[in-house]
């Protein structure tokens, strides 16, 4: 068997859900939207934050591993911080990739809730490796270490197909390509007052939202999870409103696509309007 035919029985598993559902229910509860999801998410990185993360535990982790199995003695020092540095990154690692985690459905979230176990009975192998150390057993510390770092692997690796396969994190409008030319996609008259209206500009959809005196609009699909922000509530007036997403909350400013508040951590892509000898026109921004 395939790894990818074991990842997708686990995210067939609805066994999963017993635990996984209520956990992630507590986490949606602890890190509700606003300014800690929006700096666990990454929104002012421009990117997720948990990937970056993840770097420090399993490098420092890895790192600590190697030291002990071919670095000899004088190497049991440099073991020793780096296995205290991965320890030390774990809590904000598990704290980003639970709220990433906390936003996702189906196969996605046992997939997640198993990579998450993993990577805790990995850990802890780190924190018995430490203890190990500190007794002076060298070799417990380093066989430890080992199997911490083949079942972090096994996190890494669902956690690599979270991302690489099914699009947890990915930017769902990166394929919509933009163009400078002034289209034309809805008569005028066709605008209701503060209401959106889905146009298609090619393969993409598009939301036009305002009336006949002003007009803003967005790419259709969020940029976090694909969303539709047509289906999401619109604050603010004029120049100045902006989209909620209906699915997790992100917010963005309909003029530029900017993030308002994440989770989503990339900007909409948004359009110019006009009105044009009775036709709305749009064009990438
Ligand atoms: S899909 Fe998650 S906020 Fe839009």
């Amino acid at each position: 068997m395939k790894p990818a035919d074991l990842v997708s029985r686990i995210g067939s598993n609805a066994a999963l859900d017993k635990f996984a559902k209520p956990l992630k229910s507590k986490i949606t509860d602890l890190i509700p939207g606003g300014a800690v999801k929006d700096a666990l998410s990454g929104t002012w990185l421009g990117h997720q934050l948990h990937p970056m993360l993840t770097d420090v535990v399993i490098g420092s982790f890895t790192s600590a591993t190697i030291l002990d199995l071919i670095g000899g003695r004088r190497a049991a020092r440099s073991a020793n911080v780096l296995a205290i540095t991965g320890v030390l990154a774990v809590a904000p690692t598990a704290a980003s990739g639970l709220s990433d985690w906390s936003d996702t459905n189906g196969s996605e979230t046992r997939i997640g809730v198993v990579h998450a176990l993993s990577n805790v009975v990995g850990a802890s192998c780190y924190v018995a490796s430490i203890i190990a150390r500190r007794r002076g057993n060298r070799v417990s510390a380093s066989m430890l270490g080992l199997v911490g770092m083949g079942v972090m692997s096994v996190g890494g690796y669902l956690g690599g197909h979270l991302t690489l396969v099914q699009g947890v994190g990915v930017n769902h409008t990166f394929l919509e390509e933009s163009s400078q030319d002034w289209k034309a996609v809805v008569d005028a008259d066709q605008l209701e007052d503060a209401t959106a209206k889905v146009v298609a500009d090619g393969d993409v959809d598009v939301v036009v939202y305002g009336s006949s005196g002003w007009q803003l609009a967005v790419s259709k699909r969020c940029t976090h999870a694909g969303g539709p922000l047509d289906e999401g509530t619109f604050e603010g007036s004029g120049p100045n409103v902006c989209v909620v997403c209906p699915w997790h909350g992100s917010t963005f400013r309909m003029r530029d696509g900017s993030v308002v508040h994440g989770p989503a951590t990339v900007p909409q892509p948004a359009y110019d309007v006009r009105v044009h000898e009775g036709k709305v026109e749009i064009r990438s921004i």
